[in-house]
C-alpha cells in the first residue's frame, strides 16, 4: 500500500479546505477518551517557571495529549511554539493546543480599565480598544482571551466592578457585542484576532454582600431582565466561548448549572461554541459543600454542559473510570469534544498554529497611532462630576501648580488591577503630563502627601497571593504632609491626585468601605485648610463615595485606572485640549450604607421618600447612572411623542441645545417605564437607547428615537421577549432620574 501523496487525504481533519464540521466529526472519531478528555483539560504555565523549566513541566503530558489549553504566563511566542510543535509533531493526533490569557483592558497598550472604558457610551471605541488587544495578543502567541465581562456591577464593595461596564444591562449588552467584535472581528483565525470568552456565566456581580467568590440570591425574572442579556448579546455577536462563574445560581454552583449553560445558553440560544470553567470552579463544587469529591464534582460539571475544566484535573482524572462504570456517557464526552475542537478549528489553530516570532511586541516602541488610542479612551473614559465656577480648563500660563498625592507620580497605579504584559516604563504619570502642558513646567510641585494605603504597598498576583509591592514608593508620611501643605500654601492651584491602591480593585479585592484608603483623608483634610482651590483627580477602580471631596475640592474628576497614557489624557482634560465627555455607568453611592445602589431599582409599594429612603439617608445615590459634565451646557425641550403611523413606530422627539461657550459632546439617553405589568414588576426606569451628539455653542440638534418592541419590550421569566400594550413613561434625559416623562399609550 502507498501512503498518500498528501497526508490530509489520510487525515480529512488536516484539510483545510473542508468544512469544519466536517473535519470536527473526523478528528472526533479517531481519538481515544484519554485524547478527548485532554481536550477538555486546561493547566496553567505557572509564571515563576523560565521556558526551560516550564518545558520540561508540560512536554510530557502535551505529548501524551492531556492538555487541550493552557492559560499562559509571561512566556511569549518562543515557549508557546516550542510547547505547539510538541503537540503538532510528537502527540498521536497532532492537536494544536490553545493559549488563553486575561488580556481585560489591553495587552501591552494598557487601556483604562473596562469600566472606565463603558463611560466613553461609545462601544465602538471598546471595539477599536479590543481589536488593538487582540492584535498584540496574538502576535504574542495568545489565540484566546478570557474577556469581555458581561457582569452588572451594582455593588461597589466588589472588586471586580472594574472589569465590568457598569450596572444597566442595556449598555452592558452594547459594550460585550463591540468588544466580542473588537476580539474575534469577521475572522478570528485571522492574524489579528483572538477568540473572545463571556464571563462569568451567570449572576457573578450579584455575589451577596459584594463579597467575591460569594452565592447570590437572584430570582429567575431578575435573571432574565438583567444579568442574562449582555450574555445574550454576546453570543448573538459570534462568541466562540463562555466561562461560567464561581458562584452559586439558585444554590447551584454556576459550573453544575445545567439551567445556565444547556437549558439557556444552548437550548435557548443556540451557542455554538464551548464552555470552560472559571479557575479551579469544578473543584469548587467540592468546598461548596455541593459535590462529595472531584469526581463527583466532575460528572455534575461535564453533564450540566460545562466543557472545559480550567486547573483542577478532575474531568482529565476522573471521568475516564466514571466512563468505565457508565456513570458518565461517553456521548456527554464527545459533545464537549466537538465543541472545544470546533472552536480550535474556527481560531484557525489548525492551520496556522505558530507565531511569528520575529514580531516581538516588546521590542518596538509603541506606535504612534495606538499610543494615541490609549490617551483618547483616557479622555473619553474620565468622567467630571464636579466643575465649580468653571475653574476648568486651567490655563496653560499657571505659575505655580502643586500636585499633590500619592497618584500623581505613580506608575504601578496607573495600569489597573489586571494590567495583561503592561510596562510601567510605558505609563506617563500624571505629574509628567501636566508638566507637558505647562508653558514653565518648572513652576511644578509634585509631593507624595502620603501612602495609598495606611500599610504597606502590595499588589495582588493573579492567584490571589497579596505581596510587597517593591517599586511602589513609600512615604514618610509626617514629612510628607508638611511638605503637602506647604507645596499648596505656595500654589496657585492645587491638583490632588488621590484614590484606592489597583491592589484593593479587581478580583479576590472587595471592600467593605468606599473611601479614601489610608491617610488620604487627612492629607486631603489639610491641604483644604490652606483654602487653595482644589481640583481632585480620582484613581480607582470603583465609584467610591467621597462626599468632603465633593464638597470641598472645585473640580473633580473620576479618571478610573486610565492605562498607559493616563498623565496625557488626564492632562489633555485639565488644560482644555480636551473637553470631559465621559458619563457614570455606575450610580456612585452617598456612603457605602446604601449598596447596593442604581438606577434601574425597582419601586416598591410605597414609593414615597417618607416610606423608602432610609431614616437618616436618602436612598438615592450622590450620582446617577449617565451623570457627567463637560464644559460647557445643554438644555432638554420636552420630550415629544410623534404616534405610530402605518408604516413607522411610534418616535419620542427632543431638542438639544448648546447653551454654553465651549463646544461638547452630549450623550442623550433614552429611559422607559412601563406602568403596569403583571408578568413581573419592571424596574423604575430603563435605558434603552441613547446618542452623543457633539455641538458648538448655540447649537441645537434634534434626537429621535423609534419606540419599537425591541426599546419597550422585556424579558419574561421563562425566556421570552414580551411587548405588553399599555402605557409607559418616556424620557429623553441627560443621566437617569432627571427630566420630565412624557406618556406613551402603546397598542
Ligand atoms: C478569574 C477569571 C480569569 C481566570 C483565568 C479567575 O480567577 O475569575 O476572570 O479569566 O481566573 O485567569
Amino acid at each position: 500500500m502507498t501512503a498518500p501523496a498528501n497526508p490530509s487525504e489520510a487525515m480529512p481533519y488536516r484539510n483545510a479546505n473542508l468544512a469544519v464540521d466536517v473535519r470536527v466529526e473526523d478528528l472526533l472519531a479517531r481519538m481515544t477518551i484519554e485524547e478527548k478528555l485532554g481536550q477538555l483539560n486546561q493547566n496553567a504555565v505557572d509564571r515563576s517557571l523560565t521556558s526551560e523549566q516550564a518545558l520540561e513541566t508540560w512536554s510530557g503530558p502535551v505529548k501524551a495529549g492531556k492538555i487541550g489549553s493552557f492559560i499562559v504566563g509571561p512566556s511569549g511566542p518562543a515557549l508557546h511554539n516550542r510547547l505547539q510543535r510538541i503537540a503538532l509533531e510528537e502527540s498521536r493526533l497532532g492537536i494544536p493546543v490553545s493559549f488563553g490569557y486575561d488580556v481585560i483592558h489591553g495587552y501591552r497598550v494598557i487601556f483604562p480599565i473596562t469600566l472606565g472604558l463603558a463611560c466613553a457610551w461609545e462601544p465602538a471605541l471598546l471595539e477599536r480598544a479590543q481589536s488593538l488587544a487582540a492584535r498584540e495578543a496574538r502576535r504574542s502567541g495568545v489565540d484566546w482571551i478570557f474577556a469581555p465581562m458581561c457582569d452588572l456591577a451594582r455593588d461597589a464593595r466588589w472588586g471586580r466592578v472594574a472589569e465590568t461596564c457598569g450596572e444597566d444591562p442595556y449598555l452592558n449588552s452594547l459594550c460585550t457585542a463591540a468588544q466580542v467584535k473588537g476580539f474575534q472581528g469577521s475572522n478570528p483565525a485571522a492574524a489579528d484576532r483572538t477568540a473572545a470568552c463571556l464571563k462569568h456565566f451567570v449572576a457573578y456581580g450579584a455575589v451577596t454582600g459584594g463579597r467575591d467568590y460569594n452565592h447570590t440570591e437572584v430570582p429567575e425574572s431578575i435573571l432574565r431582565q438583567s444579568h442574562l442579556p449582555p450574555f445574550h448579546a454576546g453570543v448573538k455577536a459570534g462568541a466562540l466561548t463562555v466561562m461560567s462563574a464561581f458562584n452559586t445560581i439558585d444554590g447551584i454552583p454556576a459550573a453544575a448549572s445545567h439551567h445556565a449553560l444547556t437549558e439557556i445558553l444552548r437550548d435557548e440560544w443556540g451557542f455554538k461554541g464551548f464552555v470552560v470553567s472559571d479557575w479551579g470552579a469544578i473543584d469548587e463544587m467540592v468546598k461548596w459543600g455541593y459535590a462529595k469529591h472531584g469526581g463527583e464534582a466532575a460528572r455534575l460539571g461535564i453533564e450540566a454542559g460545562n466543557d472545559m475544566d480550567m486547573i483542577s484535573g478532575h474531568y482529565l482524572n476522573t471521568l475516564p473510570a466514571q466512563i468505565q462504570d457508565g456513570l458518565v456517557d461517553q456521548k456527554t464526552i464527545d459533545t464537549a469534544t466537538r465543541n472545544v475542537l470546533r472552536v480550535k478549528f474556527q481560531t484557525g489553530l489548525f492551520d496556522r498554529p505558530y507565531t511569528d516570532e520575529s514580531v516581538n511586541a516588546f521590542a518596538e516602541p509603541i506606535a504612534q497611532a495606538d499610543l494615541d488610542l490609549a490617551r483618547e479612551c483616557v479622555v473619553r473614559s474620565t468622567v467630571l462630576l464636579k466643575n465649580s465656577e468653571d475653574v476648568l480648563p486651567l490655563s496653560k500660563n499657571l505659575t505655580k501648580v502643586a500636585l499633590i498625592g500619592p497618584f500623581g507620580a505613580d506608575r504601578r497605579e496607573m495600569l489597573g488591577s489586571w494590567m495583561g504584559y503592561g510596562r510601567t516604563e510605558d505609563v506617563v504619570t500624571l505629574a509628567e503630563g501636566i508638566a507637558a502642558k505647562l508653558a514653565d513646567p518648572a513652576q511644578l510641585r509634585v509631593v507624595l502627601g502620603c501612602n495609598v494605603n495606611s500599610t504597606s504597598r502590595t499588589i495582588t498576583l493573579t492567584d490571589g497571593t497579596i505581596v510587597p509591592d517593591e517599586n511602589a514608593e513609600q512615604a514618610d508620611e509626617l514629612q510628607e504632609l508638611d511638605k503637602a501643605t506647604q507645596a499648596a500654601q505656595e500654589a496657585d492651584i492645587v491638583i490632588m491626585a488621590l484614590g484606592e491602591p489597583c491592589g484593593w480593585t479587581g478580583e479576590c479585592a472587595s471592600r467593605s468601605s468606599l473611601g479614601l484608603t489610608g491617610r488620604q483623608q487627612e492629607l486631603f483634610d489639610a491641604v483644604t485648610l490652606t483654602g487653595k482651590p482644589i481640583i481632585a483627580v480620582v484613581f480607582s477602580g470603583r465609584p467610591l463615595s467621597l462626599p468632603v471631596v465633593l464638597e470641598k475640592s472645585a473640580a473633580v474628576l473620576f479618571a478610573w485606572q486610565p492605562g498607559i497614557q493616563a498623565g496625557n489624557g488626564v492632562a489633555d482634560l485639565l488644560f482644555g485640549d480636551a473637553f470631559p465627555s465621559g458619563r457614570l455607568t455606575a450610580s456612585v453611592a452617598r456612603e457605602v450604607s446604601q449598596v447596593p445602589v442604581y438606577y434601574n431599582r425597582y419601586k416598591t409599594g410605597r414609593p414615597s421618600p417618607l416610606s423608602t429612603d432610609y431614616r437618616d439617608l436618602t436612598r438615592n445615590p450622590q450620582f446617577w447612572f449617565g451623570y457627567g459634565l463637560t464644559y460647557t451646557t445643554f438644555a432638554y425641550s420636552p420630550v415629544e411623542i410623534v404616534p405610530a403611523t402605518k408604516e413607522h413606530p411610534a418616535t419620542a422627539r427632543a431638542s438639544i441645545t448648546n447653551t454654553g461657550k465651549h463646544e461638547g459632546h452630549e450623550v442623550a439617553q433614552l429611559y422607559i417605564r412601563q406602568l403596569a405589568c403583571s408578568h413581573a414588576v419592571r424596574p423604575e426606569q430603563e435605558l434603552r437607547g441613547f446618542q452623543r451628539i457633539g455641538l458648538r455653542p448655540g447649537e441645537t440638534a434634534e434626537i429621535t428615537f423609534p419606540l419599537t418592541g425591541e426599546v419597550l419590550g422585556y424579558w419574561g421569566r421563562e425566556g421570552k421577549w414580551h411587548i405588553d400594550a399599555g402605557d409607559y413613561h418616556i424620557w429623553i434625559a441627560p443621566q437617569a432620574q432627571s427630566g420630565d416623562p412624557e406618556l406613551l399609550c402603546f397598542h
